[in-house]
Order: C-alpha cells, then structure tokens, then sequence
C-alpha cells in the first residue's frame, strides 16, 4: 500500500498546509482550506519544461524548430494565439457558462481535423450530443476522434495509443486522478490533472486546449496555479444576451497579451467579425445626454466602443459607483480628479457607468471618455453623435497621450466622425480629413470644450 499524505489546500489561492485553520494565511479568505489526500507514491507531478536529462547549454547553441504554426480555420482565433495555435503548447480557455467555449473548440477542431488527427474529450457532454451539435453546425465531422471520459489516467493511456496531434478536454474542472482522493473540481484535482496533461502535452508535442470554468468573481475555478502551468491563457468575454463575443488572450507565451478576437454567435455557431471597430455602437436617432464615443485600443486594433453614463441624485449615505466593462476602482479616482481639477462634485449623486455591448475596457485610455459621459449626464447635455474622445487623465489633473493616437484617428475619420477631444501630445500635425481635432491638456480644457458643443 502506498502511504497517504494529508494536506489542506485553499480553494481559492491553491496554497497548501499540513493542519486545517479557519483562515487562509495566503490569501485571507475565511473557510477555503479542504482537506486531500494525497497517496506519495513516485507523484508525477508538474516540473517545468524538462525533456530528458538536463544540462546547461549556451543560448547561441540552442537550435530553434521551424515556427510551426497551425492555422485554426478562424482568423480571430489564430489573432490572440499570436498567430495560430504552436505544437507543444497549451492553452487554457475560461469563461461563464454557455458563452460559446465548446462551441468554439468543436468548430476549431473539426476543422483541424481534416489535415490532422485530433481527439475531442468530453466531460460535460455525451458523444451524442457533441455529434449532434456539430451536424446542425454543418462541420465537417468525418474524421474527428471523441472520447467522453474524466479520468485523467485513463485518457492519457488512450491519447499515447492514438497520438493526436491536438486534444482538447473540455472541461479540466470534470477531470479527476487517481493520485488523489478528493472530488474533481477540488483544486488539488485540478491542478494534479492539469499537470499530468500539460506533462504529457510537452512530452509529445501535442497541442492541448483545457477548457476552464470561471467563479462568479470571473477568475478560473481552482488556483490561481492553473495559469502559470499553461503557455496561453484565453478568456471569453460579452454578455449572454448580446451577440458579440470577445476573446482574449491575458497570458501569452507566443504572442502578445491583451489582443482581442471578436466573433458572433449565430444559428450556424461562432463566426469571426473581421472588421469589429464599429460593432460597439449604438446609433441613435438624437444625441443623448451621457453618451460617448471612445476610441480605444485593445490588442493591436483600435475599436469605436460607446460608454454610456447615468448621474442620478443620491438619496445614500455613500452614493454608489456602479462600472460594467470598466473598473470601478478607477471611476473613483476619476471622479476625485474631476472635483479637484475642475471643480465639479458628484459626492451626492449616484454614477452609473457602462460599456456597450459586452466587452471590458482595460485602457487607461478610456478615462477622459468617461468622464465627458459623466459630465454629459450630470449636466443633462447630449455630446455630438460625431465625437470622438480618448485620452488618460493624470492625478494632476493633466492629460497624457496614450499608444496609437493617429491610429485611432484614422479609425473614427473612417468611420465618419467629424469632431475628436484628444491629448495634445496626441494632437496630429497636419490636418486629418474634414475631421476637427481638439488638444487638450488639462481636465480644465476638456471640460471648457464640453461646454463650447
Ligand atoms: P457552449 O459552447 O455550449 O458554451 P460553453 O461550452 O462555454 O458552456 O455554447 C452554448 C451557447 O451558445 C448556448 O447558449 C446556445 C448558443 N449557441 C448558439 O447560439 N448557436 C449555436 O450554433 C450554438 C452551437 C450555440
Ligand atoms: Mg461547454
């Protein structure tokens, strides 16, 4: 019999103790610990990227394998990978409940699947119902391997007879080991399957996709460690009832962070939008009041995104700030910075932000946007429909430029948009269009050309 181990390890920051307490010491969260049991045995688990015996090497004589990068059939998708998915690395995609994460892994795959092998593990769902979804999509489905299993062993030991070039697992929260004894969706589980999977991927140089639930917080179930094991984090973002969906990739091995692949769900499954720079747009008839249009750049595009604004009398101790797609912390700070610099108090007046259609702006770039919506709804004074605002605002009250200002000029000149507040470190040289550019570089001047429209 092999000895067992006994540990408790918090759910929410993975952290590991000998003795149970009423307190996580790592993370301060009350009631997180869980007993697991572990049987030490020979414990395969996670080490790093080590193939063979290791030896130190200079890094003139490390030989590179050609980039084989492997397109996935979808533009957008291949976007945040850096440029289509690498052998050898794997990638965790998180996200709420029926975003679109199998949907997008089935499409994925099957198209794959026609120039190499593939092998789809199901946890969640049964073979009929991951068919049936993909003959109402149309895929092609002729040669794609499935497995509807969640024991991690037994599937690595059917992976290393099939060889498939790529696996997925969907989801890694339904995988369970032996090793341990505790249930699966426990972090210990998690991170003892993710590591027997990660190994295996390394090893073969299989690609993997981990499907990974989110918590209602919106970070991954399980430990914070799940990311640092894989090579590429992707999150899904957008709201159930919108159409839109984003992807975006928050960790990179192979590419840059924070790119955004925008698709929208259909009756015929995930399709790309390849020119998504004006889809975070709502048009109306008359300008409203609280209204703006922001020109930002997440990833290596600039998108048109509205944010919309409401101020409304307070009748609370503490008015509330309310952010969906922006961070709260920030409109805070925004709000101190518009009283101080310009003169103009919210502290009685709840303030109600958000951004249209889903998507989660994580620019500094977006504040003076904000704040002009803001200011728009506190005065009841709709902004043009034909201006356009980006811009970082400083504690000092100060504007500062943001990357690919003339970038995101172009963007809104394209589009139509007639009228820019912008930084002035931003400001173009010569002249763009019909389009009026106004610089700013202080809270004060924005705000005396709000009062100017
Ligand atoms: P799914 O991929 O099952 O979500 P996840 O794996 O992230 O939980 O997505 C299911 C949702 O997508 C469901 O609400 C229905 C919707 N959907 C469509 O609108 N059109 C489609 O063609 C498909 C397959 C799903
Ligand atoms: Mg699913």
């Amino acid at each position: 019999m092999a000895k067992t181990k006994v540990t408790h390890s918090c759910q929410s920051c993975g952290a590991q103790f000998p003795k149970w307490s009423g307190q996580c010491t790592g993370c301060g969260e009350w009631n997180t610990l869980v007993e697991e049991i572990t049987k030490a045995a020979s414990h395969p688990r996670y080490q790093g990227y080590s193939v063979g015996d290791p030896e130190i090497t200079q890094m003139i004589e490390v030989t590179l394998d050609e980039d084989t990068r492997l397109g996935s059939g979808l533009e957008e998708l291949d976007r945040v990978l850096g440029g289509g998915l690498v052998m050898g690395s794997v990638v965790l995609i998180g996200g709420d409940p029926g975003i679109g994460k199998s949907t997008l892994l089935i499409q994925t795959l099957c198209y794959l699947s026609q120039q190499l092998k593939v092998l789809y593990v199901t946890g969640e769902e049964s073979l009929q119902q991951v068919t049936l979804r993909a003959r109402r999509l149309g895929l092609p489905e002729d040669k794609l391997l499935l497995l509807a299993d969640t024991q991690v062993e037994r599937i690595l030991k059917l992976a290393q007879q099939e060889k498939p070039r790529v696996l997925v697992v969907d989801s890694i929260q339904t995988m369970h080991t032996d090793l341990l004894q505790s249930a699966p969706g426990a972090v210990g589980q998690v991170r003892e399957s993710a590591a027997q999977l990660v190994k295996f991927a390394k090893q073969t140089g299989t690609a993997l996709f981990l499907v990974g639930h989110v918590t209602k917080e919106g970070t991954l179930a399980g430990p914070r460690v799940l990311e640092h094991m894989v090579d590429t984090v992707l999150y899904f973002e957008g709201e159930q009832d919108s159409r839109h969906r984003v992807i975006r990739a928050v960790k990179n091995r192979f590419g840059a962070v924070n790119e955004l692949g925008i698709f929208a769900m259909t009756e015929k499954g995930l399709r790309e939008v390849s020119n998504p720079s004006a889809i975070f747009l709502s048009r109306y008839e008359n300008p409203v009041s609280g209204s703006v249009i922001m020109s930002t750049k997440e990833g290596s595009r600039p998108l048109l995104v509205e944010v919309q604004a409401l101020v409304d009398q307070s009748h609370m101790a503490n008015p509330r700030r309310v952010c969906v797609g922006l961070e709260s912390q920030r409109l805070a700070m925004l709000l101190a910075v518009l009283h101080r610099h310009a003169g103009i108090v919210t502290y009685d007046q709840d303030v109600f932000v958000n951004v249209v259609g889903g998507v989660r702006i994580t620019e500094t770039g977006s504040d003076l946007a904000l704040l002009l919506a803001v200011l728009s709804s506190l005065r009841n004074r709709p902004l043009p429909q034909d201006l356009i605002v980006f811009g970082e605002l400083g504690l000092a009250g100060e504007i500062r430029p943001v990357q690919g200002g003339q970038e995101r000029l172009r963007e809104a000149a394209k589009h139509g948009f007639k009228n820019a507040i912008v930084p002035s470190a931003n400001a173009p040289k010569g002249k763009l269009g019909d389009m009026q550019v106004l610089a700013a570089q202080s809270l004060q001047e924005a705000v005396d050309y709000f009062k100017s429209f």
